[in-house]
């Protein structure tokens, strides 16, 4: 596809929140280094890597508070020259051998937006973020928990593998998943949406214990924001207090301009107690695992994968209107050659559909 970035401007995962700490770490991810650090208040902060002086790395630099018009500000000190950076602005502070003038106006730092939710640290790969972190339609994150995500190796760029949601006509060769009627399909300013009504029908023994436990009707409900940043909730059987429902945050990352990662981060409703608690536990890991297959035979079929969208047909729906959506997202018009337009705020509440 043309112009698709090497990274999406989009929420990235960075880490789990208790191993992020005042050390500054590395981030790499497609070749692109951010740097990360806590200050004393256990605020944290993801900066550029290299020093806008002459290019040392940050990440062997130090942590600082320094007083500043009676505020204490955090500082990351470069470990070269000693230049001093303020964290919350990016601009440079103090240049220790050159007290006399101020420091120039170029030495200034990126910061980019973060966002810390349930454990879990994010980072808009951006100047600003273009959008709030997403979570799943009219629900509370304060009401949920998580667990250690499933990773997934593809041979396939990072926009793919969320692209295939809407790709009805491969659910039922690849997964087992017999679409029922014609999806519900919804774009927005920077997220889509699709409903897919579908019966199991595959022949794997978990696909057999769902259609025999749950019956053989299930729901797909999933939206992806900026192109890699999904939230799709499986519903398996009546709607009802028996319908069990596989919540997944699934972050995609990518590794190449040809490979990706996908993270899968099933997630479930707070529990009540610790018996609850333990139950539940046990059904996220089967939910997880679960979870891990359906994106191994995804991955199996995209490995190798020559894509080429513009051979589509009117029928490769709504697949079709989706990848027309991300390319413009990404276009040569959009923000991101185009810095100056103002953040979109948006939510999944207040946003209304586009026309297609
Ligand atoms: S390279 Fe960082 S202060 Fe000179
Ligand atoms: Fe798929």
């Amino acid at each position: 596809m043309s112009h698709m970035p090497r990274l999406p401007e989009s929420w990235l995962f960075l880490g789990r929140s208790k191993e992020l700490n005042e050390r500054p770490q590395l981030r790499e991810i497609c070749g692109k280094k951010f740097l990360t650090f806590r200050d004393l208040d256990g605020t944290l902060f993801v900066t550029s890597a290299h020093c806008p002086h002459m290019g040392a790395g940050l990440v062997s630099g130090e942590v600082i508070s320094r007083a500043c018009s009676r505020n204490l500000r955090t500082q990351i000190v470069c470990p070269f020259h000693k230049w001093e950076f303020d964290a919350q602005e990016g601009h440079c502070t103090r240049i220790p051998y050159a007290e006399q003038s101020p420091p120039p106006a170029w030495a200034k730092l990126t910061r980019f937006p973060v966002a810390e939710r349930g454990g879990l640290a994010f980072f808009f790969n951006g100047p600003q973020a273009l959008f709030p972190l997403p979570f799943f339609n009219d629900e509370d994150p304060n009401d949920f928990v998580s667990i250690r995500e499933a990773q997934v190796h593809q041979d396939a760029p990072w926009y793919l593998v969320p692209a295939n949601a809407f790709d009805l006509a491969h659910f039922a060769n690849v997964h087992g998943r017999t679409p029922e009627s014609r999806p519900r399909y919804e774009q927005y300013e920077r997220h889509a949406r699709v409903i897919i009504d579908y019966r199991i029908t595959g022949e794997t023994w978990a696909d057999r214990a769902i259609r025999r436990f749950k019956g053989d009707r299930a729901q797909l409900d999933f939206t992806v924001w900026g192109g890699n940043f999904c939230l799709a909730v499986s519903s398996f059987g009546e709607p009802g207090p028996h319908q069990v429902k596989n919540r997944m945050l699934i972050t995609l990352e990518p590794l190449t301009e040809r490979s990706s990662l996908t993270r899968i981060f099933v997630h479930s409703p707070r529990p009540k107690n610790a018996w609850s608690s333990l139950s539940e536990r046990i059904k996220m890991e089967f939910r997880r695992w679960l979870s891990q297959q359906f994106f191994l035979a995804e991955a199996r079929e995209t490995s190798n994968f020559h894509f080429s969208p513009r051979r589509m047909i009117d029928e490769d729906w709504p697949n079709r209107p989706y990848l027309l959506w991300l390319q413009s997202l990404y276009s040569a018009e959009s923000h991101l050659v185009t810095p100056k337009l103002p953040p979109i705020h948006e939510s999944p509440t207040s946003a209304r559909p586009m026309e297609i």
